[in-house]
């Protein structure tokens, strides 16, 4: 799951990014959306607000704009994996090879440092025209993947190249951009190949379980399900066989991926002890409850005639210490722990060496905004034996992609 920013400018084709976004967003990527004031000619910011549920970027003095100011002019690069400009005109690719930053799409692309993509689409004449081929020429040389528009019948009435790409093609090119993205690796570590967990198979455990208290009531926690849908999201892209044991995770389900939905804390103990014998790595990123009602009350418990209800509460059977106890050889488990502070991190490296598994991902919940729910985390993985590698504010994309750059090698091993 990767953080895409789209940039729409203005052509007629603008209509076809609400189909790109849509599509990115069921494949379990979240989106954001800068418009250029002359896509706004054609596409609302009304709609993709409403579509990504996110502030639209319109301008680089958005306290100008009526309403609330929900950003500044760099945050649309910070919180990008890639950025897609789609469609893109022929004005945008003569800016953006030239880079121009006079407006919130070009400073967005330069104040960032990943992958570019542009959906050209425009007249053919423009497209053929010697100063737009050598824009293009410019930017392919600087690493921009350029998705190269279709031939056929354009809504000016021409005909030729220059129509925007299919939808699904441009989605399917943004994942690409960033599985290889993701094969180069982080700073400073063995850049991986991108399809190095191809034949492994992968266990990953995400949200959180829900414990009856009578036919309506639960005993829950925040857990979203983003991490381990992220954590799955990016084993998918390096080519591993990905299952999912899915604890009350409401986001969308990414094609290619098995989901198996586990709500209570015994569903996921049944469901991970059974998936065990056929899994070469198990991540358990779900938050399990430590402790269930002692029994399900039959029916909704009536509140009349008492003020007060008491619940008895037992532990629930750690399945990471229990599957990690009886796990074979060559079998890697990762845990999850979520702590509080500085004092967190010990009590993280502590809970690694008493549960026996050979990374632990540490995230501190005394930090605010991110973490549950959120999109961004800041992680300490720490393992295999003493190596320790701190994430700072990543997106939950990133943080995955560091998790897997450590635990492949292991996996590879078994
Ligand atoms: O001990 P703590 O709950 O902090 O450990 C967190 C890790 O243990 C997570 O990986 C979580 O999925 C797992 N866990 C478990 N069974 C439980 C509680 C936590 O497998 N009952």
């Amino acid at each position: 799951m990767a953080e895409v920013v789209l940039a729409v400018t203005g052509g007629i084709a603008a209509y076809k990014s609400i189909d790109v976004m849509r599509i990115l967003q069921k494949r379990g990527h979240g989106v954001s959306v800068l418009l250029t004031p002359n896509a706004e000619r054609f596409v609302t910011p009304g709609t993709f607000a409403a579509l990504s549920g996110r502030p639209v970027g319109r301008s680089l003095f958005p306290h100008e704009e009526a309403g609330v100011v929900d950003y500044d002019h760099l945050d649309f690069a910070r919180r990008a994996d890639v950025v897609l400009v789609c469609p893109a005109t022929a004005n945008t690719l003569a800016e953006m090879a030239h880079g121009l930053a006079g407006g919130l799409v070009g400073t967005t692309l330069l104040a960032f440092d990943g992958p570019v993509l542009v959906a050209p689409a425009m007249n053919p004449r423009m497209l053929a025209h010697p100063a737009t081929v050598a824009n293009l020429r410019t930017l392919r040389g600087r690493g921009v993947t350029v998705i190269p528009p279709a031939d056929g019948l354009l809504a000016d009435g021409d005909v030729g190249a220059g129509r925007l790409a299919d939808p699904v093609d441009v989605c399917d090119a943004v994942e690409r951009a960033l599985t290889s993205e993701s094969a180069e690796g982080a700073e400073g570590t063995a850049a991986p190949s991108a399809h190095d967990l191809a034949g492994i198979r992968v266990v990953i455990t995400a949200g959180g379980t829900q414990e009856p208290i009578d036919a309506v009531r639960f005993v829950g926690n925040r857990s979203s399900g983003k991490m381990g849908w992220a954590v799955a999201a990016e084993a998918r892209h390096r080519g591993a066989d990905v299952t999912v044991l899915a604890c009350n995770v409401t986001l969308p389900r990414v094609p290619g991926i098995t989901y198996v939905d586990t709500p209570t804390a015994a569903d996921l103990h049944a469901a991970t002890v059974a998936a065990m014998p056929s899994c070469d790595v198990l991540v358990m990123a779900a938050a399990v409850a430590d402790f269930r009602p002692a029994g399900e009350a039959p029916g909704k418990i009536d509140k009349s005639g008492s003020d007060a209800l008491e619940l008895r509460l037992e532990k629930t059977p750690d399945i990471l210490t229990e599957v990690t106890a009886g796990r074979r050889d060559g079998q890697v488990i990762v845990g999850f722990a979520a702590e509080h502070g500085q004092a967190g991190l010990e009590r993280a490296r502590a809970k690694r060496r008493r549960k026996g598994v050979d990374v632990l991902v540490h995230n501190d919940i005394a930090r605010t905004g991110i973490g549950f729910g959120s999109d961004r985390n800041a992680i300490t993985i720490i393992g295999p034996g003493d190596a320790e590698e701190a994430v700072a504010e990543a997106s939950k994309a990133e943080c995955a992609r560091r998790i897997w750059n450590v635990v492949v090698p292991l996996a590879r091993r078994g």
